[in-house]
């Protein structure tokens, strides 16, 4: 039972004698910020009496006068220009909560009408090593799978992976040339991660030293106009100066930029000739990003050899991946990659040409939209696909075999032209009935506030990531159980089975707990903190209550066999009930814009009013039985909604930490 919608429908059984859809005055109903306006509030007189040309006090007491909300709430109150305030009734409350103790859902009802929603998220391009960035699409996009199942939609997960990319041309290529074939025997996905960097390292260099001279010219240039308009400032008024201080920041700022990028280049060279090995290799194969384009092309033409190499090692990519994907808990439903579109490449580029939709431009196939800039090229001159022709693909293979709903891209904001121009092409093709949406997201960053990278420059490689969070789990996990008042209670396998759940847990929460389109600090210390709305809060909030049951001796079957009552009299006894209800809410609230950080916050409000309660009313030790049994209930709720809460995120609990 959601309380909100309740007093919506209420309200909109009024609302349609005044205006015909009411739905946008029905979304100014909203739980009250403040406990001194009541539960909840209405915010719709205002808008609505402009909308009617009527006086708003008057409008809001002839609606309060029509409205039955007796058997949920007190009488509202109107408060300033035409809000109203609602209180529940405590009793209301109560029963709600009793319902609660036999409902597996905790009130969350299934979805009115259920649809088919195929989510896209994760997709890295596989032989290179996963790192930071992929956490992002992979920890969302499985939210939100898993909430969607939950309200019982009929939820799809494909994850389109690269495995079609250069990354093996590159690979082949140091195969054939740089190959260790006894670290290969001995462990393949090793050796393959390492032709990758090797290869990828030597291209990088080539590139470097290529720009590196063009990059000093500019940055000479540059750096004389800075000199030169330094100069001209000293003899200058001061509203001249003024005049030109922005110009002169803004060559600041560009000097800078190519000093970095001048910094960074020079590493990638020195790394390379200062390792006798590696300078070697760089003079012997001074072609090597044209050589690797090449072995990718005939890759994708069909070469046999080629085709057997890449039919080799895709399988221990995909070990590794789905090696990691274990670890975090992660399933698919399917995972069509793009080597799997490669076959229907051709057809479609000529279907589109055939229905107008795209044409030939500089030898090139495009498609152009009036209303974006940019067109979508779908085979370049040389005939070769690109990423979006595979996409489109995509999009048709899985219309034809879902027949979906709604499709999510669970995908980095920086492609977010690239899914403007495929939507555009989907409604071209007539698929204008599914709804698609770029769930985008921002950069992971580093605490210096630049994207996460190790200090030798690299992006971080995922494995180490969680490594790392589960090292950190573990001090913490361990440090906590030698510290308790009666001993250690945790054995060394359970210490190592809570810290890999903490670990990785935090590292989710962390991600999860963001406005997804914001980018994020990745901090470690913050991630794992126990208070603030960390993952290690909320399973720690979690194991509190089952340490109440262990000292109490109850157990949370028995607790829910309770026919005792719930009583809401404490006011943090109340706070806390009235919280507990509110979980479908979060979890609408999830699902409307696609936002799991909705249903953290909550949690989050949750575990407060939780603390609140446990500090102001005594559970094991409560004035009679009656209370005492009220108390369990409600702790048995909280875990439960926890529980649920956290699962649906892809977070694991503990009963012990
Ligand atoms: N492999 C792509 C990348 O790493 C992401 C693919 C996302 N999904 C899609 N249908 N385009 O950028």
């Amino acid at each position: 039972m959601n309380v909100l919608s309740e007093l919506r429908k209420r309200f909109s059984a009024i609302l349609t004698d005044y205006v015909e859809s009411p739905e946008e005055f029905l979304k100014l109903i909203h739980p009250s910020q403040d406990d001194r306006f009541g539960d909840y509030q209405a915010d719709l007189v205002m808008p609505l009496a402009k909308r009617l040309g009527r006086k708003p006090r008057e409008l809001a007491e002839e609606l309060v006068n029509r409205l039955d909300v007796s058997d949920m709430a007190h009488p509202p109150e109107i408060a300033g220009p035409g809000f109203i305030n609602f209180r529940l009734r405590d009793e209301y409350l109560e029963q709600l909560l009793e319902r609660l103790v036999q409902d597996p859902r905790l009130g969350v009802p299934l979805a009115e009408k259920p649809e088919t929603i195929i989510i896209d998220y994760s997709a890295p391009n596989v032989a290179k090593p996963m790192h930071v960035g992929h956490i992002r699409s992979t920890v969302i996009g499985d939210a939100l799978y898993r909430t969607l199942r939950f309200l019982g939609h009929r939820v799809i997960s494909d994850n389109h992976i690269g495995d079609w990319g250069t990354q093996f041309g590159m690979i082949i290529y140091g195969y054939r040339h740089f190959l260790n074939a006894e670290a290969y025997q001995q462990n393949p996905v090793q050796e393959l991660a390492r032709l990758y960097r090797l290869v990828r390292q030597l291209i990088d260099y080539h590139e470097s030293v290529q720009k590196q001279a063009e990059i000093k010219r500019q940055l000479e240039e540059k750096e004389a106009a800075l000199a030169d308009l330094r100069n001209q400032l000293q003899n200058m008024t001061e509203a001249e100066r003024k005049k030109i201080t922005r110009k002169l920041r803004q060559l600041e700022s560009e000097v800078a930029q190519l000093q970095d990028d001048l910094s960074e280049i020079r590493t990638k060279i020195e790394a390379v000739e200062c390792d006798e090995t590696l300078r070697r290799a760089a003079m012997e194969h001074t072609d090597i990003g044209q050589k690797v384009l090449q072995e990718t092309a005939k890759l994708h033409a069909g070469d046999p050899e080629n085709l057997k190499l890449w039919r080799e090692f895709l399988p221990h990519s995909l070990d590794e991946m789905n090696r990691i994907y274990k670890r975090l808990g992660i399933q698919f439903d399917f995972t069509l990659g793009e080597s799997f579109y490669h076959d229907r490449l051709g057809a479609l580029v000529d279907q589109l040409l055939k229905l107008g939709i795209a044409q030939e431009s500089e030898g090139a196939i495009c498609i152009f939209f009036p209303d974006i800039e940019a067109p979508m090229i779908i085979r370049k001159q040389d005939g070769a696909f690109l990423y979006a022709t595979t996409d489109l693909a995509t999009l048709c293979y899985r219309m034809e075999t879902w027949k979906p709903d709604t499709i999510l891209y669970v995908v980095d904001f920086r492609q977010s032209l690239h899914f403007q121009q495929l939507f555009a092409v989907a409604r071209k093709l007539g698929f204008d009935q599914v709804k698609l949406v770029h769930v985008s997201f921002g950069t992971v960053l580093g605490e210096d506030g630049r994207p996460f990278r190790t200090r030798e420059g690299d992006t971080v490689g995922l494995e180490s990531l969680l490594d790392e969070a589960v090292r950190r789990a573990a001090e913490i996990v361990n440090a906590n159980d030698d510290a308790k008042s009666n001993g250690p209670e945790l054995s060394p396998e359970e210490r190592r089975r809570v810290a890999e759940v903490v670990g990785i847990g935090a590292i989710k929460y962390a991600d999860l707990s963001q406005n997804r389109t914001s980018d994020y600090v990745f901090s470690y210390d913050k991630m794992l903190a126990m208070t603030g709305n960390t993952g290690t809060y909320m399973q720690y909030a979690y194991a509190r209550i089952q340490n109440i049951f262990a000292k109490g001796g109850v157990s949370a079957e028995a607790i829910r066999q309770f026919d005792g009552k719930i009583r809401l009299k404490h006011p943090a006894e109340r706070a806390l009930g009235r919280e507990i209800l509110r979980f479908p809410e979060a979890i609408e609230l999830v699902v409307e814009d696609y936002r799991p950080n909705q249903l953290t916050a909550y949690l989050f409000g949750l575990a407060n009013r939780f603390s609140t309660f446990y500090e102001n009313c005594p559970v094991l030790q409560a004035e009679n039985a009656a209370e005492r049994q009220s108390r369990l209930q409600l702790c048995d709720l909280t875990a439960r909604v926890i529980r649920q809460g956290l699962e649906l995120l892809g977070i694991e609990v503990v009963p012990k930490m």
